[in-house]
């Protein structure tokens, strides 16, 4: 099934006009200090962001770092439902995102009302939301999961217990597949991960036999099928790192490539490409709505500002703080700090929690 979406969703908003004789990498430095701001950033955006931010992670670790932090403002490099979070935790935080517009196919796939009526007409269910929702969708759910922790919270739920999975259709099939348990799916998709080409990682997998796959489980069936490693992104990051095999071919949005370089800069990945065998669909188009100027913009002005009304937010945060109490314990899943030469941007200065 391929969703339509409304074009409007893919338009960036408009590069900011910088004044001549601005460095931006400079004013961010400065801004960042200046403001008491933490710049989190997820591993699909651009390298430069992932460079200056003083943390790149997860959806779960960035909640986390989100939750914990005790800087003054958030500059969130990330999508919106991402940054939402960060203000949900963090109300009392300034949440900034450099580009508002950026959303989420998975989120836009799940509308809050008709989400709403799903759930009424499921009461018995217990509605376990994908993080990439909006914060009213989340108002509306009983657990919230990432890629990194869904697995191991769903395994704490009676068997008895019917569950509904909203909204990544994929990642709930994939779900349902390692549990056992029937779960009622909602059809969203997230539109980069359906655009990879099983006949084109079959072509990869035949011209480096020893290389193996590595995907993130919004790939549909016929891709997981394929990968002998399914994970989040600091998983599928993990597994680069540790996997004896020199030569690694990527599944999931390509911009982690720069993070699995810089862990293991002797080894060689391949992004997976897409149906026409070499094309850039598998790019984030709403992580790439970021971009150096407009971080440099809303650390300035602190605009774009995250705002989340007060009544969906108190419902919002409950599946929320259940996903924190029930994520595995231990270290962050993106604590790389023992694997080869990872920089870990966090000092012991910085504002990060
Ligand atoms: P992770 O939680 O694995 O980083 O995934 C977020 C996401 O949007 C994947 O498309
Ligand atoms: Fe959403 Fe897919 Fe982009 Fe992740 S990669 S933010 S799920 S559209």
């Amino acid at each position: 099934m391929t969703m339509a979406f409304d074009p409007k969703l893919f338009e960036p908003s408009p590069e900011p006009e910088i004044p001549p004789g601005i460095d931006v990498e400079a004013e961010i430095e400065r801004l960042r200090r200046t403001r008491n701001a933490v710049i989190l950033a997820h591993y699909y955006q651009a390298p430069e962001i992932q460079d200056i931010a003083d943390f790149v992670g997860d959806s779960l670790d960035l909640s986390r770092k989100a939750a914990a932090t005790d800087a003054e403002v958030i500059a969130f490099c990330g999508v919106r439902f991402m940054a939402e979070v960060a203000k949900i935790l963090s109300p009392d935080k300034t949440v900034v995102l450099p580009d508002a517009r950026a959303g989420c196919s998975l989120e836009a796939s799940c509308p809050p009302d008709e989400f709403a009526r799903f759930r009424r007409a499921h009461p018995d269910h217990l509605a376990i939301t994908y993080i990439n929702c909006s914060a009213a969708v989340k108002a509306e759910s009983d657990i919230i999961v990432t890629s990194s922790n869904a697995e191991h919270i769903i395994r704490q739920i009676p068997a008895d217990q019917p569950i509904l999975f909203a909204p990544d259709r994929h990642l709930g099939a994939y779900l349902a597949r390692r549990t056992g348990r029937e779960m009622l799916l909602w059809p969203g998709v997230c539109i980069v991960h359906e655009r990879f080409s099983e006949r084109e990682i079959v072509k990869l997998k035949a011209k480096y036999p020893d290389a193996p796959v590595a995907a993130h489980p919004e790939c549909p069936e016929s891709i997981l099928t394929l990968a002998d490693h399914v994970g989040s992104t600091s998983s599928i990051l993990r597994f680069a790192a540790e996997t004896p095999a020199k030569t690694i071919i990527v599944a999931t949005e390509p911009h982690i490539i720069h993070q699995m370089r810089k862990v293991r800069p002797d080894k060689t990945f391949i992004g997976a490409p897409g149906a026409d065998g070499n094309c850039n669909c598998n790019m984030c188009p709403f992580m790439a709505m970021n971009s150096m100027e407009k971080l440099y913009v809303a650390l300035r002005d602190l605009k774009p500002r995250i705002e989340v009304p007060e009544d969906v937010r108190v419902r919002a945060v409950q599946p929320l703080e259940r996903m924190l109490e029930m994520s595995p314990k231990g270290a962050p899943a993106t604590d790389l700090s023992m694997i080869g030469e990872h920089r870990e941007t966090v000092s012991a200065d910085s504002p990060v929690g």
